[in-house]
Order: structure tokens, then C-alpha cells, then sequence
């Protein structure tokens, strides 16, 4: 009887790329999650297992580092990115409300992407623009005093 091998995912080929350029670093896990991520977006279920495997951890020890750390993402992102700045300075200048309304008008929560695709929602602290807040970053662009309505505006312009 002969055994077939199932073919290789795209996914686990990147996985096993990142590995053969980061595996041999010291403490590799974390670049090669980055590489991974920086090509697929996103951080897939299949290849926690090739990375385990490859790095010699257990599936745990890598799905625990990347529920861990919030930039890495388990789907990809939307094709824009919404992120609202939610420290202090921010905060005393209404971003409480702010998230509130956008979470509201998405209809997702902070790591959540819109059922169309069109826009993840992400939380951020400080832009470095924090006497223009509630501050917020709509792909690469920065945007200080955003209002509820002027995240609607903001909107408006994605789609
Ligand atoms: S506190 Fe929001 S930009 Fe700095």
C-alpha cells in the first residue's frame, strides 16, 4: 500500500518559508509569525501546527503567542483598517463615545472586520496626536477631533 501525501497549502508553504529563514535565529517564534502575517495578512490555524512543528514548541505554545499579541490577527484584515486611539488623552476628549458610535455603525467589535470586507476595526493607544483627539488612523492616514459624525464622513469616503 503506498501512502499519499496531502498536497501543501500556500499557507503552510509561507509557514515553512518564514521557518527556513527565521528557525535557526535566537528566539525565532516571533519573526516568524511577523513574516508570516506580512505576507497573508493574517496568521492562519494550519500553520500553527507547521510552525510547532518546525520550532519544536507545542500547538499551545504558539496559538498562546498569537492570541497573546494583538497585532497578530487569526483572519485577514478588511481592506482598510480603522484604528481608534483610546489613551488617556484621547479618552478625555470623547473617545469613550467615539468607539462606542463606530463599534455601533460597523456593527463589529475591535478586531472584527465588516461582514462586506471593507473595514476592520481596531483599538490603538496614543497616534501621537493627542491634543488633536479623539484621534483617529483610517488606513495610513491620521485624523485628529473625530467626531461621530465625522467618522461617519470618514466612512462615507471608504465606500
Ligand atoms: S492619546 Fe490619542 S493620540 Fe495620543
Amino acid at each position: 500500500m503506498t501512502s499519499v501525501t496531502p498536497p501543501r497549502t500556500a499557507a503552510e508553504e509561507c509557514a515553512r518559508a518564514a521557518l527556513a529563514e527565521h528557525g535557526s535565529e535566537r528566539g525565532p517564534l516571533l519573526p516568524v509569525l511577523h513574516a508570516v502575517q506580512e505576507k497573508l495578512g493574517c496568521i492562519p490555524r494550519d500553520v500553527i501546527p507547521v510552525i510547532a512543528d518546525g520550532l519544536n514548541l507545542s500547538i499551545a505554545e504558539v496559538h498562546g503567542v498569537v492570541t497573546f499579541y494583538k497585532d497578530f490577527r487569526s483572519t485577514p484584515p478588511g481592506r482598510t483598517t480603522v484604528r481608534i486611539c483610546r489613551a488617556e488623552a484621547c479618552q478625555a476628549r470623547g473617545a469613550n463615545a467615539l468607539v462606542e458610535h463606530a463599534k455601533r455603525q460597523l456593527g463589529v467589535e475591535f478586531g472584527e472586520t465588516t461582514p462586506d470586507g471593507a473595514v476592520t476595526l481596531d483599538e490603538v493607544f496614543c497616534l501621537g496626536n493627542c491634543a488633536l483627539g479623539p484621534a483617529v488612523q483610517v488606513g495610513e492616514r491620521l485624523h485628529g477631533r473625530v467626531s461621530p459624525p465625522r467618522f461617519d464622513a470618514l466612512l462615507g469616503e471608504l465606500r
